[in-house]
This record gives structure tokens, sequence and C-alpha cells, in this order.
């Protein structure tokens, strides 16, 4: 609470004299800040650390839930908002300056681009959306999908990635269906497997996670939308865990659309997602929200973000993450998140009071990790984790800690989680 007033005052007092300045609780945060070297120790990443305003001497486990946003990001956005809410009146909306006041109406040609970079696509086959929730709900709402089609999800989806399918099947008499995922998942064809026995000529959707949400388990999806693809399915992808969290190239993998939520592993702020659809499929899905441009046949992305009026700071901050994301690197990036969460996996593995129900085969593992420890339930660790050590990894269910590590995290961090796992043995 002090703190909060704290930044309240700092930014009232900023507003009152420095108009132009960032806002930041303490300090104010740069791209220059972030060392340009090829180093990857521990020094390295103290200072990325430094780059977030996560408070020190507490220890932030969820990023599965949400990411925190760095410092940079966060300044961005207060920046925009305070800055265009104090010259408001200056700005001519008609010369095309209309995006410093609201979101919305605007292609946002130049961020869109640099996710097309990151994913490996063009930017008219992107869409910026709230959440991965909204990508799931624009496929499934705008394709064309009849009585008696079938369509497949696992048995491991978050409501994010299985509500439309249930609700196209009540109201359009669509067949719902669920394979049913091993636990632990190790191995890709054990996994490949049950997805295609559920398989029918009547399939014409397959909708499963990149990584699934409860187990952190990175799916074969390359392999199965192959397989979709010569049987004429479309698949649509969850990746509201993995842009960021690992590499993510839409066209390697050769899906028909995938969405995500980038406010969890590219640590955008809160409410930035995206959803991309393949140049030659995205015809068949017509448009959810609608204004101005629905009907836009030359940008295909453009047609389905068409909000009405939205929060131009949120696509100020949305986009400084991304740029932070850059600056840093995607391969020093995922592999830091790769390094902490097999370092995270090897020494839970050595414990006896410990059972790890995500992949341990490294290929199908990256920076969430579910375990449970003997004796005690879900949120009895989580609570013994921060009142020891002020760890905050996050229960699901009653029996199983998700465990999410990430670049802002250390082995030092780490080896405190081991330390207070041992001493409940
Ligand atoms: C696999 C998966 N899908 C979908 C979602 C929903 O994400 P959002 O609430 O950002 O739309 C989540 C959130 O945790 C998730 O893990």
């Amino acid at each position: 609470m002090n703190q909060r007033r704290d930044f309240i005052r700092q930014s009232a007092m900023g507003v009152l004299a420095f108009p132009a300045l960032n806002y930041s609780p303490g300090r104010s945060y740069a791209l220059s800040d972030i060392p340009k070297t090829d180093d990857n120790n521990e020094d390295y990443w103290k200072i990325i650390r430094k780059q977030f305003p996560l408070k020190e001497g507490q220890t932030y486990f969820n990023n599965g839930t949400m990411g925190p946003t760095s410092g940079y990001a966060l300044d961005r956005m207060i920046h925009h908002l305070q800055h265009w809410a104090i010259h408001g009146a200056e700005v001519d909306y008609k010369d095309g300056s209309g995006p410093v006041l609201l979101s919305g109406y605007f292609p946002y040609e130049d961020l869109r681009k640099k996710i097309g970079e990151i994913i490996n696509a063009d930017f008219r086959e992107i869409a910026l959306t709230q959440n991965a929730t909204f990508g799931m709900n624009f496929v499934g709402n705008g394709l064309e999908l009849n009585k008696g089609d079938e369509l497949l999800n696992t048995n491991q989806e978050h409501g994010g990635g299985f509500a439309v399918w249930q609700m196209l099947a009540m109201r359009k008499g669509c067949v719902y269906k669920q394979a049913t995922m091993p636990v632990p998942a190790n191995d890709p064809q054990e996994v490949f497997d049950v997805i295609f026995k559920e398989v029918t000529k009547k399939t014409r959707v397959i909708a499963i996670p990149h990584i699934v949400s409860g187990y952190g388990t990175v799916m074969p999806v390359k392999e199965i939308c192959a397989e979709a693809k010569k049987r004429g399915i479309f698949t649509i992808l969850d990746g509201a865990q993995c842009v960021g969290q690992i590499k993510v190239d839409v066209k390697e993998i050769g899906c028909d659309a995938y969405y995500s939520s980038l406010h969890k592993w590219l640590l955008a702020p809160a409410g930035s997602g995206i959803l991309y659809i393949d140049k030659d499929r995205v015809s068949e899905v017509w448009s959810t929200l609608t204004s101005y441009n629905w009907d836009n046949q030359e940008d295909h992305g453009f047609r389905l973000m068409q909000y009405g009026t939205g929060n131009p700071g949120l696509i100020a901050g949305f986009d400084a993450a991304v740029d932070f994301f850059n600056t840093i690197g995607e391969d020093r990036w995922v592999g830091r998140i790769k390094e902490l969460g097999d370092y995270l996996r090897n020494g839970l593995q050595e414990m006896d009071n410990v059972k790890i129900h995500s992949s341990t085969n490294s290929v199908m593992a990256a920076g969430i990790t579910t375990y449970s420890v003997d004796g005690l339930t879900g949120p009895e660790l989580q609570k013994t984790l921060w009142e020891k050590e002020r760890l905050q990894p996050r229960s699901v269910g009653q029996e199983m800690m998700r465990h999410s590590v990430h670049i802002y995290n250390s082995k030092e961090e780490i080896d405190r989680t081991f330390k207070v796992i041992r001493e409940l043995a």
C-alpha cells in the first residue's frame, strides 16, 4: 500500500514538474540499460533482473499465469497515457495522429511486422487481439461449421482452448471430441497416436495446445499439423503459453491458425495477444467483431481486429515489450528459459519426496514444470515456499505445483526452492 502511495506521489510530481519524463516507481528504464554483450552468465542475468520493477527479495515463479511487465514496457505505457492526457488538445485527429488518442481503428503495421519476424509470418496474416481467448473465439465463430462436423480437442485444454468448440457443438450440432493425453507425456509418437485415434472422416477441426497449460508439455505440433493437412483438417493451435517461451515458427509448424497471449512469456502488458491465420485459409474465417474494415480483403489481419475504441497506452506498452524482447534476443531469451527449466527438473528428479508430472523428455519441456511433494497439497506447498523463502509458484488443483521459470529468475532462486523441499522430506 505504501509502495502504491509512493508511486502515485512520484507520478503526480512527475506530471507537475516534468510532463515528458518517465513515471516508474523509483527509477526509469531504457533499452540501453541492457548490456550489449554475448555473455550469457549469471552476472548478465542479474542485470536483466534489474530491468523489472518486481520487488527485490521476492521471487515470481508464476509466469504461466501472467508475465511481469519489464520496467521499460511499463514506462512506455504509463508515459503514453500521461503524455496524451496532458497534450490531447494538440492532436489534430485528421492528420493521422489518431492512434495517440485511441486504438481500435488502425492497422499497427509496424508492430505486426515486428511480431511477424518473431513467428515467421506476413503481417497481414496477424491480428492484434486482447489475448488467446479472442483468437480461439474468432476462429471458432468465424469458420462455417455444420451439424455433424467433428471438432477435436485434447482433455488438457484451458478454457481458452475448449470453450468455443463445446459451444459450437451445442449451437450448431457439431460433434465435440477429446483425445486423452498421457501423463506424463514423454513420447511424441504416443501423443500423435492418441490424437489420430479420435480422427474420422468427419473431423473438420483439430484444436490443440502447442504447450499444455497445466503440465507445460511441448506438443509435437509439426507432425500433427502435417498429418491433418493430408486429411484436409483445419488446424488451430492454442499457443497462449508459447510465444516468448519457445521459438514459434508458424510456417515451419504448418498450422492453419495460431493464437497466443503475449502478456505471458513475451512479458507484454496484460491484454496483448495475437491471432495468426495462414493466408491460404483466412478467407474461410468470417469476421466476428466488425467495424469499418470488416471486409478488408487486402489485409485480413486488420479485418480481424475491428474492435472499436481501445487503449493506445496498451499498444505503446505492447510495442515496447517486443523491443525489449528483441534487444535481449530470442535465442538468448528462450535459451535461458530452457536452461532454468532443465535446471529445475534435474534438481527435482533427484529428490525422493518429489513426483514430476510434466514431461522430462527434453524436447517436450521448456519453462513450466508441474510436480507434487509427498505429504503436502499443492496449496500447502505454495504457502510453505512463500512463508519460508518468499517464492511464488502456483499450485494447480489440490495436488500439483506448477512452477514457471523465466529470464528474470535465477539458479539461486531455484536452489532455494530445492532447500525448502528437501527440508520437508
Ligand atoms: C493454454 C492456454 N490457453 C488459453 C489461455 C487463456 O489465456 P488468456 O486468458 O490470456 O486468453 C491460457 C491461460 O493461461 C492457457 O494457458
